[in-house]
Order: structure tokens, then sequence, then C-alpha cells
């Protein structure tokens, strides 16, 4: 049998409850990583994926409660992850929201929860990474001494009506990869992004539940298929792997052509 790729990595998903994260989180222990299951609210659902995880074949998983908005809860799951494995080697900070209004009508409130979890919950657990893999120092595992991945989106180029917080988050989320990944890398800490496209998850539910909802949906996607989660978790798996140890500081777009501009194949 050949070596699993994370075989001996210890990973953190946020957010890892449900769509994505949860997909991630399963896919980055079938591939042999030991899994911190970050949850907000409902402990019965971090329960089934770290019961998914056991039974992908993965190594040990646990699922911890925390709302990455508040920073002490942060800083709660890379102890989790330091009493239960000794240490974090992959980040996957992917833990995000929406809370959709036309510009003119959203609250301060709906601007700031999405600011709080989507950029600075981002900020604050990256932050916690990169303090974590300094302190454990370098393992046999992987040639990088840690690496994070954001779960970006289309958004970060697509502006989006009607979500105006949730694209400035994502426009910021960008610059931030990209400025942690030119600080960081001469240490050996690895910082990407995946930006998905339109994957079949709660946050998007109205968008392809119904066959309307789906047909308007594929008209923006090239590629003639909304995504599943496991599109997504299988670029993390990479992301996170030695197999990507020379990629650093780059975008994944895993969204079947949707920044392709689909509606200028028969215009312009
Ligand atoms: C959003 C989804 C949307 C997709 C494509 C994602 O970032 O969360 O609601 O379907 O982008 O527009």
């Amino acid at each position: 049998m050949t070596a699993r790729l994370l075989e001996g990595q210890r990973a953190l998903v946020t957010g890892a409850s449900s769509g994505i994260g949860r997909a991630v989180a399963i896919a980055l222990g079938a591939a042999g990583a030991r899994v911190v299951v970050n949850f907000l609210s409902n402990p019965a659902k971090g329960d089934a994926v770290v019961a998914a995880v056991r039974a992908a074949g993965g190594g040990d998983a646990i699922a911890v409660r925390g709302d990455v908005a508040k920073p002490e809860d942060c800083i709660g799951l890379f102890d989790a992850a330091r009493e239960r494995f000794g240490g974090v080697d992959i980040v996957v900070a992917n833990a995000g929201i929406q809370r959709d209004a036309p510009f003119a009508e959203m609250t301060l409130a709906q601007w700031q929860q999405v600011l709080d979890v989507n950029l600075t919950g981002q900020f604050v657990c990256a932050q916690e990474a990169v303090r974590q893999f300094r302190r454990q120092g370098r393992t046999p595992a992987s040639r990088a001494l840690g690496k994070i991945i954001f779960t970006n989106s289309v958004h970060q180029v697509i502006p989006w009506a009607g979500h105006a917080n949730y694209a400035t988050a994502k426009g910021g989320l960008k610059l931030l990869m990209k400025t942690m990944a030119q600080e960081l890398a001469a240490e050996g800490i690895r910082v990407n992004a995946i930006a998905p496209g339109a994957i079949r998850t709660e946050i998007n539910r109205p968008a392809w539940e119904t066959r309307e909802a789906e047909a308007a949906l594929l008209k923006l996607i090239p590629y003639g298929r909304v995504g599943d989660p496991e599109d997504v978790a299988r670029a993390a798996v990479w992301l996170a792997s030695d197999d990507s140890d020379y990629v650093v500081g780059t975008t994944l777009f895993v969204d079947g052509g949707m920044t392709l501009y689909p509606s200028f194949r028969d215009a312009g």
C-alpha cells in the first residue's frame, strides 16, 4: 500500500460541521491526518463528522466548539489540538457565513457579522496557526513548517450585488492570504487559498434546490454542473500535502469555470 498523502499530520478545520468544511475534514482524515473538527453550535453535527472521519479510514478526530469571530475561541481550538494531538500541521480556515441584503438596506449588524466571521475570524485563526507552527517547530511529517489554507470564494474577484459585506470580506481575505504568504514563506509556512464557485451546500440552497433555480445557476457555470463539497475537499488535500510543496500564495479556483465570464460566450 502506498503511504497516504497526509500520514502523520494533524489538521484543524474551522466550520467543519457542514458543507465544504465537513467534506474537507473527512478528506483530510481519509488521507491520513488526525483532525480537529470545529463546530459553532451543534455538537451532534460535529460528532457526526468525527465519526465520518474515522469511517473514512482516517486517524483520530475530535469535535471542538468555537466561534471563530471570538479570539478566545480560536485559541481554544489550538489548545485542544495541542492537548489531543501535540500540535497542528495543517489549518483550513474555512468558517464563513452570508447575511445578504440590498446595499442601502444592509444593517450595520449584517455588515459587521460577516466581516467578523469571514475576515477577522480568518485573521485570528491564521495568527494562532502561525504562533503554533513556530512553537512546535519542524516535524518529519512535512517539508513545510506548516500550511494554512483559506476558503475564499469566486467573489474575491466577482462583484456580487446584494452581498456587499460578503464580497468585501472575500476581497480582503485575498490580500490577507497573499500578504501572509509573502511574509511567512521564508520560514517554511505555506499560505494558499481555495476559491470555490457554486458548491451544493446549505449556504446557497435557494440557488440550486429547484429545477428553475439550478437552470439559472448553470448559465454561470461553463462546466455544466453545480460543484460538490468533495470537489473542494480534494483540492484541499493536495494543497495541504507535500505534493504542492512549491505552491505558495496561490488561489486555486474550484469553480467549474465560473470566473471565465460565461455570459460573454455569445456577446461582447
Ligand atoms: C457563495 C455561494 C454562491 C457562490 C457562487 C459562494 O462564495 O457562498 O452562495 O453560490 O459563491 O456565487
